[in-house]
């Protein structure tokens, strides 16, 4: 799970909705297109971010069958006209739906939604599950700096446990990033801290309280939240008037409730990730394509001498069960 496709072309969005922000690809030589955000650079990719048949052969080699893709995040486009939202994110999940039918055995979609207009929102979830057959969708780690637990989202949240659709949330937007531009930090610190600003805002708000059955993955192992758990712990006992003011549980409570990836890199941390959240609920995710991500995929895990239930748990179960989805259906 957690692996990123975009469609090998994107209509002009700035130049249909006249204003700028959106991003366009530039095919400039064969395999390789820039993509650009108005005038500014923004990303070099290749054709395995947009051929699926070259994606497939690209994990054959790491002996790995199937992937749970789903777009880039700067395609989200919170910042957007509500309409104009929608009509990006149905054109990016129409392009995923189509990956996987053509591809059944490969590929498993999770949808974008227009999150600025939560009626939208939730008109284009009741699409995604009914013409789309998507068992999930990726959000970002706030809206437009609206945090996640925020009341005005939790409608969002409430259709997502309703229709049975699991959630991957991924960093983005990262908080301070126009105060470290230099060495990549919005990407290496922002992203972390984003993630467990999340799962912190979900918990402290009462979201995952208030529906238990909903299945959430943060992306990056959770970021930086299992790694400070301890921290949250004592500052949710020291403070309660400052933390436990929407939800009187210990945040330590839900470790093992939500799901994570692998995606650390250091074997010791995902050691550790294993011990606090579970194998049940630790999924093989690589960020593939880029180059943050675990591009020789999974085999740091291979190399850890770890149970075989707990890397069979890693390698596909965890990422099923989060799904809802029967392993019959990829043989
Ligand atoms: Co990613």
């Amino acid at each position: 799970m957690h692996t990123h496709i975009l469609p090998k072309d994107i209509p002009d969005f700035a130049k249909k909705f006249g204003y700028e922000g959106f991003i366009r690809l530039h095919h400039h030589r064969e395999g390789w297109a820039r993509m650009m955000q108005g005038d500014k650079f923004f990303r070099e990719i290749h054709e395995n971010c947009w051929d699926p048949k070259v994606r497939i052969e690209e994990y054959a080699r790491f002996n790995t069958q199937v992937q749970v893709v789903c777009t880039i995040p700067v395609m989200f486009s919170y910042w957007a006209q509500p309409q104009d939202g929608l009509e990006i994110s149905r054109f990016l999940n129409d392009h995923i739906a189509e990956v996987v039918a053509q591809y059944p055995k490969n590929y498993v979609g999770l949808g974008t939604l227009p999150m600025q207009d939560v009626e939208l929102a939730i008109q284009e979830l009741e699409r995604l599950k009914t013409e789309c057959h998507m068992p999930g969708i990726q959000i970002g780690s706030n809206i437009n700096n609206i945090n996640l637990g925020d009341e005005k989202l939790f409608p969002v949240f409430e259709a997502c446990e309703k229709l049975d659709m699991a959630i991957l949330v991924h960093p983005w937007e990262m908080m301070g990033q126009q105060h470290m531009g230099k060495y990549w930090l919005p990407w290496l610190v922002g992203m972390p801290a984003e993630t467990a600003r999340a799962i912190a805002s979900l918990i402290f708000s009462g979201v995952m309280e208030k529906l238990p059955k909903l299945r959430f993955c943060f992306a990056h192992a959770g970021g930086s939240f299992i790694p400070t758990i301890g921290r949250l712990e004592h500052g949710f006992h020291c403070r309660p008037d400052l933390v436990a003011i929407d939800n009187p549980v210990n945040p330590r409570e839900y470790l093992g409730k939500f799901w994570v990836d692998s995606a650390t890199h250091d074997p010791e941390l995902l050691e550790y990730i294993l011990k606090k959240a579970g194998s049940k609920k630790v999924c093989l995710g690589t960020d593939y394509p880029f180059p943050l991500g675990d591009l020789e995929i999974g085999t740091f895990i291979e190399q850890m001498n770890l149970e075989p239930a707990v890397i069979e748990d890693m390698f596909h179960q965890s990422t099923l069960d989060w799904l809802k989805l029967d392993k019959k259906q990829f043989v």
